[in-house]
């Protein structure tokens, strides 16, 4: 089981000085960094797709690890594998057949995620966590940073993990240090975080200050 980490975010950055934020992310003891792609269609929200993840690859050898907001995941798999991802997750809710999408994804040679938003119940992912190696439970509606946290999420989390005790488990939305101790102990390994890293001037604090909460 993979030791529990921490997750940049790369949304509420400073995307007029990505390269020093990347810096400054690795300075601060960030593992892998969390690339958060949307299409303006499947959330009401547009980010950025291959040329970023392409540049970011260039300066950085952090695992990117691409949160895939869109509605047609495997349109844009092959060229974000080409482009420098190490995972994709894509959403449950966007796709007609998550096992087939799971599948393909893992044919590029990558690791493959699924992911649920708040409203999704953890029944509609079931059927494809064989074909998966991680299961991202929202627990905020996707499409935008800096939102409140949704405690549905670690009743999800509860579940799966009892069902899956080997399962990687990812939480993404709202995490923070009144928030990342009870995904914890829901069974979490990995916490995305945006706001609570970016909001503080000292990353390597915030991340540290986070880390704390799950190591205890
Ligand atoms: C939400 C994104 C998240 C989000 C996290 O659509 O997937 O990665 O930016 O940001 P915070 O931590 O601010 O909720
Ligand atoms: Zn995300």
């Amino acid at each position: 089981h993979a030791a529990p980490g921490v997750l940049p975010s790369l949304l509420m950055c400073d995307f007029g000085d990505l390269k020093s934020e990347v810096t400054r992310l690795e300075q601060a003891g960030a593992k892998v960094l969390h690339l958060d792609v949307m299409d303006g269609n499947f959330v009401p929200n547009l980010t950025y797709g291959m040329p970023i993840v392409e540049g970011l690859k260039r300066h950085t050898e952090m695992p990117l690890d691409v949160h895939l907001m869109i509605q047609d995941p495997l349109a844009f798999a092959e060229p974000m594998v080409k482009a420098g991802a190490d995972s994709l997750t894509f959403h449950v809710e966007a796709v007609p057949n998550p096992i087939d999408t799971a599948k393909r994804i893992r044919d590029l040679g990558v690791a493959v995620g699924v992911a649920l938003n708040p409203g999704t119940q953890v029944t509609d992912v079931e059927p494809c966590i064989e074909f998966v190696d991680m299961v991202l439970v929202m627990s905020v509606k996707a499409g935008f940073g800096g939102q409140k946290f949704d405690p549905v999420a670690l009743d999800k989390l509860q579940i799966l993990r009892n069902q899956y005790p080997d399962l990687l488990l990812q939480i993404d939305g709202g995490i923070n240090l009144d928030t990342i101790a009870s995904a914890r102990a829901a069974g979490c390994d990995l916490f995305v975080v945006g706001s609570a890293i970016f909001n503080h001037d000292d990353y390597g604090a915030a991340i540290g200050g986070l880390n704390a909460e799950i190591q205890r």
